[in-house]
């Protein structure tokens, strides 16, 4: 039996990546800050499927949470066969809106915890000579929006880079780019969600059921769904200064719901 290790699994993408993996038979490591929620999530998966389900609570936003999250990935005794890292949020404001404390808080968990979690479970997967890492990023990633867009760009460069220098030893690695998704996402960010047009919000199990099929297809990059795909097409092609504008509006208002 395979273990996956899921972050941000208690909730929104992570929650469904988490049902569709025990379903599927793997055993889960459940990683997000509130306890409670976790092991009522590990009782019900376990229940549900017959699967293993661990509980680790751990704050990705500071040192020791990820330090936690690495020890779990580098026991030797149970090896880690697949890393989802999910976790993430939005913050409330624009640029020079959000105070830098709360910025450098985004970084560390988009980037700084990704960036670790995918090397401690990397290497062991190197050595076993297969496993497989998805790192969760956002459309966002290919639009000017904001810190948040910046941070996730981030996260598809370096999935993109540390997938072809793994290329051959049997690791995949996939950045996953959703657009909008219903999840708790927007009101933890206290983001109005009324300018956003009904056909541009996705389904996290379909999301999630796309982004497995393209990682067992070997893509390095995931953006699940044709009207997506179609979009980010035409961002391509689209003038950088017109993209500002629109990319940076919809799904950006701050406020009450
Ligand atoms: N929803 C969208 O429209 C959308 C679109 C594109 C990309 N994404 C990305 O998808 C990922 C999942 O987002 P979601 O929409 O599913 O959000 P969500 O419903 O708000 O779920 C976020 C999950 O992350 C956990 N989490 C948050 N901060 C954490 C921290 N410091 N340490 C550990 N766990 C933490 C939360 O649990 P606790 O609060 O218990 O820690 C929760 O399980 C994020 O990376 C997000 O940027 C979302």
């Amino acid at each position: 039996m395979t273990t996956a290790l899921i972050t941000g699994a208690t909730a929104g993408i992570g929650a469904a990546f988490a049902r569709r993996l025990a379903a599927d038979g793997h055993n889960l490591v459940l990683v997000a800050r509130n306890t409670e929620r976790l092991r009522e999530q590990a009782t019900e998966l376990h229940d549900l499927h017959g699967i293993e389900a661990e509980v680790l609570t751990a704050d990705l936003s500071e040192d020791d949470g990820i330090a936690s999250v690495e020890a779990r990935l580098t026991d030797r005794r149970q090896s880690v066969d697949l890393l989802i890292n999910n976790a993430g949020f939005g913050n409330k404001g624009r640029y020079l809106e959000v105070s830098t404390a709360d910025e450098l808080k985004m970084l560390k968990v988009h980037c700084e915890a990704v960036l670790r979690l995918t090397s401690a479970a990397a290497a062991g997967m190197k050595e076993r000579g297969r496993g497989g890492v998805v790192n969760v990023a956002s459309v966002a990633a290919f639009v000017p929006r904001g810190t948040y867009g910046a941070s996730k760009a981030w996260v598809v460069q370096f999935t993109q880079g540390a997938a072809k220098d793994l290329a051959g030893s049997g690791v995949r690695l996939m950045a996953l780019c959703p657009g909008f998704v219903r999840t708790e996402f927007h009101e933890r960010a206290g983001m109005g969600t009324g300018n956003i047009p009904g056909w541009m919000w996705l389904d996290a199990d379909k999301l999630v059921a796309a982004a497995l099929a393209d990682l067992a297809r070997g893509k390095s990059v995931s953006i699940p769904d044709a009207r997506y795909k179609t979009l980010m097409g035409l961002v391509k092609v689209a003038p950088r200064g017109l993209l500002g504008g629109v990319t940076s509006k919809t799904g950006r208002k701050y406020g009450p719901q």
